[in-house]
């Protein structure tokens, strides 16, 4: 069954881990996937390893002229953009007390700002079309909130929040918008954290794992797909109960 045939998807951060799985998942669901990502070399390699039907642009997301570029370069080659994934994301973690203005900016750029830019320059093609999907990356950290990422929770309950407007502001454009919230979920980033850290992400997981990026990115070729056509506005965790 391909769910997502023939729609064009842009990916932010679909370079590596989640983003890369949920490019992979939406060319197996028909798709052709823009890889949208700051780093060349592993947007490159991704763009080979899942071949003909993705392209990669080199964009960072805090830049409204790369994303504005971008977009009409899509465009031009695709013919249409009907799903956006906001999907990359950094973290740069310190205590309220040790947090650096630096740190604080850098991840509000990218996280929040460029969620808001991405959606801003794009949403307009859709509009056009009177068709669009968005789905933001948020975190179940944005609902529960999470010692030592003052930063990090602000963008993502701020991400919650934008999805709720844009749900009321975009629907009667034919636009639905939705959030994911992820739990743990095993990608590189985590992979490489201290086996006393991971071990006790899993004991707070009911499911008693860890996530799998594959699963992230099922989340987000449902409500990316007309299957999910009637919800708007909502924010999804798929976190293995982690935060009941
Ligand atoms: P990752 O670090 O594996 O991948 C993020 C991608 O975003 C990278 O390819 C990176 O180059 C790209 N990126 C960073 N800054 C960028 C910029 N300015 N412009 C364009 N691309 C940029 O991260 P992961 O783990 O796959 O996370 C993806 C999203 O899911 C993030 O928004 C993250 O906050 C969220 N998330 C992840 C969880 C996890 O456990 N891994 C849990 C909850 C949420």
């Amino acid at each position: 069954m391909e769910r997502l045939k023939d729609k064009i998807a842009i990916i932010t951060g679909g370079a590596n881990g989640i983003g890369k799985a949920t490019a992979k998942k939406f060319i197996k669901e028909g798709a052709k996937v823009a890889i949208w990502d700051v780093t060349e070399e592993s947007g490159v390699q991704t763009s080979k390893e899942l071949g003909d039907n993705t392209q990669f642009y080199q964009v960072d997301i805090t830049s409204a002229e790369q994303i504005e570029r971008a977009a009409q370069q899509v465009f031009q080659h695709f013919g249409r953009i009907d799903i956006l994934i906001n999907n990359a994301g950094i973290t740069k973690d310190a205590t309220l007390a040790k947090m650096t203005i630096d740190q604080w900016q850098q991840v509000i750029d990218v996280n929040l700002n460029g969620v808001f830019l991405c959606t801003k320059l794009i949403s307009p093609y859709m509009i056009e079309q009177a068709y669009g999907r968005i789905v933001n990356a948020s975190s179940v950290v944005g609902i529960y909130g999470n010692f030592g990422q003052s930063n990090y929770v602000a963008t993502k309950s701020g991400v919650i929040g934008m999805t709720k407007v844009w749900a009321k502001e975009l629907g009667r454009k034919g636009i639905t918008v939705n959030a994911v919230a992820p739990g743990f979920i095993a990608t590189e980033m985590v992979k490489k954290m201290p086996e006393k850290v991971i071990n006790m992400m899993e004991g707070k997981t009911p499911l008693g794992r860890l996530g799998k990026p594959e699963e992230i990115a099922s989340a987000y070729a449902f409500l990316a797909s007309d299957e999910a056509s009637f919800i708007s506005g909502t924010t999804l965790s798929v976190d293995g109960a982690v935060t009941i």
